[in-house]
């Protein structure tokens, strides 16, 4: 199909570009649009059709639920059971980057929702995204506009490369603002809550609020063979680049020993920006990934994709990338670099 690119950097007044793309998702087709943490792939979740062309164009399984993204938290009154604890983290943290799994009602198809009697709801902030849903006057359902198996979209670069010719519209809005997908949790029988995956919303965030935190295994070890995901997407090989990565826990120092140690031809590494200089003095062969300062943990979630992507094209051997911290901002990182590695560690 024909893919329409709408660049709305430099427009003063956006809002036909956008009823435009709104109109596309009221005759269920396919938009591409950007929000504050990754770009979402949208159609109308309460189409079941549309919803169904998602999983073609992404590629991704049909168990495999989807988001539905709302322009107001109390819009969620119309497609779940919402509870006060709900309304606590939305007070807080909504619109954001964090999505709430709730009990779904019967106005968002099974298909939207992978089956699952469950929904997962989110509000954006980014006003492209929220502008978008208001004008379409349904929720948006939206999975990350990236084929599936490969990093979540951060620039309009890598939805041209995944999404050209499988949807109706890419919205260019520039780079997203935090570059790693929202922090979702489930809310239990007892108030509490559960961390399924973590994003820029941390449990500290949350804890704030008096709300107990727990972290669902899966957040930062590998599923048993037989174990049952608490959030589907958990189980599928997520933001794997095609060479391997293998993560290195100790200082700059011995890591470049080890890697000096391990004659790889054509190795990329992940740098912090304050040892750029001394990695390539010690390796001048090995192509670097500068990652933002070591302290910087929003600058690293940033770049992460992207240097994930841009490593893709290069074909390395090996690439080895610094072991992030399990708290606050670090454990969101973790949780996507330990996958892109596929759990490798090696400790120095
Ligand atoms: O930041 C984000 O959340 C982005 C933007 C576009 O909003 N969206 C996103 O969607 O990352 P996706 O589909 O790539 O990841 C959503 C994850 C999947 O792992 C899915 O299994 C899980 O949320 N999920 C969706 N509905 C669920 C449910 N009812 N119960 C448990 N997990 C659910
Ligand atoms: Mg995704």
């Amino acid at each position: 199909m024909d893919t329409e690119i709408i660049k709305l950097s430099g427009v003063s007044d956006v809002s036909p570009m956008l009823s435009h793309a709104a109109d596309v998702i009221k005759n269920g087709g396919l938009v591409v649009f950007p929000t504050e943490t990754v770009y979402g792939l949208g159609a109308d979740a309460t189409n079941k059709d549309a919803a169904l062309k998602i999983y073609s164009a992404k590629g991704r399984p049909q168990d495999n639920p989807l988001i539905i993204h709302i322009a107001d938290p109390s819009d969620a009154e119309k497609y779940a059971y919402t509870n006060p604890v709900y309304y606590k983290l939305a007070e807080k943290f909504m619109p954001g980057p964090l999505t709430v799994i709730l009990k779904s009602k019967d106005s968002v198809p099974k298909e939207t929702r992978g089956g699952l009697d469950t929904v997962a709801v989110r509000c954006p902030v980014n006003d492209i995204a929220r502008e978008l849903i208001k004008l379409s006057g349904v929720p948006i359902a939206a999975p990350s506009a990236n084929l599936s198996g490969s990093p979540s979209p951060t620039r309009p670069r890598h939805v041209i490369d995944d999404m050209l010719g499988r949807v109706d519209v890419i919205i260019d809005g520039g780079e997203c603002d935090f570059g790693l997908e929202s922090t979702i949790v489930r809310i239990d029988s007892d108030d509490s809550v559960t961390l399924l995956r973590p994003g820029k919303i941390t449990v500290a965030d949350i804890q704030e609020l008096n709300i107990s935190v727990s972290i669902s295994d899966a957040v930062i070890s590998q599923l048993k063979e037989g174990d049952v995901a608490e959030s589907p997407g958990m189980k599928y090989r997520h933001y794997a680049p095609k060479s391997p990565v293998v993560l290195l826990d100790g200082d700059v120092m011995s890591c470049v020993e080890y890697i000096k140690s391990q004659n790889i031809e054509n190795v990329g590494i992940i740098v912090f920006s304050e040892d750029c200089d001394y990695v390539k003095n010690e390796v001048p062969s090995a192509f670097i990934y500068e990652f933002s300062s070591r302290d910087d943990e929003l600058g690293q979630a940033h770049m992460l994709f992207d240097i994930l992507r841009c490593a893709d094209k290069k074909s390395h051997d090996l690439i080895f990338a610094p072991l992030p911290k399990l708290s606050g901002i670090g454990l969101a990182l973790y949780n996507r670099l330990i996958r892109a590695a596929a759990y490798q560690i090696i400790k120095l």
